[in-house]
């Protein structure tokens, strides 16, 4: 049975979304029908279709009470909306449907699984957040939510773990067909830490292990933890808030960390060998991963930062897009991101230039737009004599412009969007190390309207910000202080990779 709560959300959203044209959106990367988005919830393969569902406030582009909004796919790129899939009608998760995560149960139901935000009256009228674990089970488009809710709650805690910061469930099934799942949980020592539990059906749980503590060495509390098997490593993914830099790692405030070990199932343990940001630019959290049919593992995340939400007001009719769809893989014990493949199936126009030299500005025939994918190698012209700066400037025009740059002497590669139209004194820079290889810089930065995904040195690290300039600033320019060679391959990304056909074709 729908809810009224849920039915007002698909009425608002499905009148609402007309208002919103093709042009006002990014062109492959997904926002929400109407209203506010945050991190991406079960993300999953199920009956031929990516499904993604993400955290949504469909009446005001501002957070407020979480619904799951919902959309599918087939190529990760072009993104169908469906009704939403969850309100918060329950006294169980009346303050929220918070983040979770969906499975297929083997009679071919769509399983979510959830936290649910309700409130409980503590001293002196103080209202305390209680969160618990829930699981609605579906058919793809309308969902019930379990009688048996919440399946997971304060007394299936360790000692000490918080009942008001106990969220984030990500499921998974394991090799003999029963279920594992993780959990983000703050311990007694205000930090963070992610549970794991087991379940032999999916429905009844019971608490295994402290999986991996956080002992105050990155941020507070975890969120939205993801747990996988990657080309022989075991990787956690979890998203910190209020973390303290660390050299050039965890610039963000709220970012995403990227723990490599190996994790004994006997124990639940999972031991770290290394650990790394996710993402070096500005806007990246809480991201999902799913394991696509022909066993790819790839990653979605929020393309914003808690910290800057300020950079849009709230008049627009949509607030927060997800990423790129990314190919994770483990090389040398370090994450490496590339782009979903089926990105290049929407390449046109390909504008090659080879050897090009740069000293001052330059700009090249055929090279503008605000969606393209754009690979460019940079060189010294003099190995003996390296240049100072190389910067490639997009989303330009007299006014404005956003700027990747390269400073080789330091090794600091920087993204800089100060100059994108935001009217804010927010974060609006990141720098990140990077060194080159054999003497050379990759850097693939792919724009899609509102935002720019740099890939460097062939997935090495990502550089993610969205960017809100007027769309008519569309210029792209080379600039070096010294003498610099560039390679230059872009292709617009426009073509409908489903049925061949350039935009306006269809
Ligand atoms: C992360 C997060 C989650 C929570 C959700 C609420 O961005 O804080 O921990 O489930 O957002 O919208």
């Amino acid at each position: 049975m729908t809810s009224q709560t849920l039915r007002e959300a698909r009425k608002y959203e499905e009148t609402f979304e007309k208002r919103i044209g093709n042009e006002e959106r990014p062109k492959f990367h997904l926002t929400p029908r109407t209203g506010w988005m945050n991190d991406p919830n079960g993300f999953s393969w199920y009956q031929g279709r990516y499904h993604m569902f993400y955290q949504y406030y469909p009446y005001e582009s501002k957070w407020g009470p979480a619904h799951w909004g919902h959309a599918v796919s087939t190529d990760l790129l072009h993104w169908e909306y469906l009704p939403a899939a969850l309100a918060p009608d329950e006294l169980y998760d009346m303050d929220g449907c918070f983040s979770g995560s969906a499975i297929e149960l083997p009679d071919g139901r769509h399983m979510l699984m959830y936290t649910g935000v309700s409130g409980e009256h503590v001293k002196y009228g103080t209202r305390e957040s209680v969160q618990v674990q829930c699981i609605a089970v579906g058919d793809g488009t309308d969902y019930e939510k379990y009688e048996g809710n919440p399946v997971l709650s304060g007394s299936d805690l360790p000692k000490g773990g918080s009942r008001a910061d106990f969220r984030d469930p990500k499921i998974g099934r394991k090799k003999d067909g029963t279920y594992f799942c993780v959990i983000g949980n703050r311990p007694e020592d205000g930090s963070g830490q992610i549970l794991y539990y087991l379940s032999e059906d999916g429905f009844h749980w019971r608490f295994k292990s402290v999986l991996s503590s956080n002992h105050n060495r990155f941020g507070k509390m975890w969120e939205c933890p993801d747990l996988f098997e990657l080309d022989g490593s075991w990787v956690l993914l979890t998203s910190p808030q209020d973390m303290l830099p660390e050299g050039f790692e965890y610039h963000n405030g709220n970012g995403t960390l990227c723990l490599i070990g190996d994790f004994d199932e006997e124990t639940g343990i999972l031991k770290e060998h290394h650990h790394q940001s996710v993402d070096y630019g500005i806007d990246f959290y809480a991201p999902q991963t799913v394991q696509t049919p022909d066993g790819r593992r790839v990653m979605i995340g929020w393309m914003q930062n808690w910290d800057s939400c300020s950079i849009r007001s709230c008049d627009v009719p949509w607030f927060g897009q997800m990423s790129l769809p990314r190919e994770l893989s483990v090389r040398n014990g370090r994450l490496y991101q590339s782009p979903v493949r089926e990105l290049e199936k929407m390449r046109c126009n390909k504008t090659e230039y080879k050897n090009i030299t740069v000293a001052g500005t330059v700009q090249l025939e055929g090279i503008k737009g605000r969606m393209l994918d754009m690979e460019l190698t940079v060189r010294p012209q003099d190995p003996e004599n390296l240049y100072q700066k190389f910067a490639v400037r997009f989303a330009q025009d007299e006014r404005y412009h956003t700027s990747v740059s390269y400073r080789p002497r330091e090794s600091i590669l920087k993204i800089d969007r100060k100059f994108s139209g935001s009217r804010r004194a927010s974060i609006h820079q990141r720098r990140s190390m990077v060194n080159m290889t054999d003497g050379e810089l990759k850097l693939r930065i792919i724009l899609d309207r509102f935002s720019v995904e740099v890939f460097v040195n062939d997935g090495e690290q990502v550089l993610s910000a969205a960017i809100y300039t007027d769309q008519k600033a569309a210029g792209v320019s080379f600039f070096a202080d010294g003498i610099v060679n560039i390679d230059v391959v872009k292709y617009d990304l426009i073509k409908d990779c489903r049925t061949g056909l350039l935009a306006g074709e269809i």
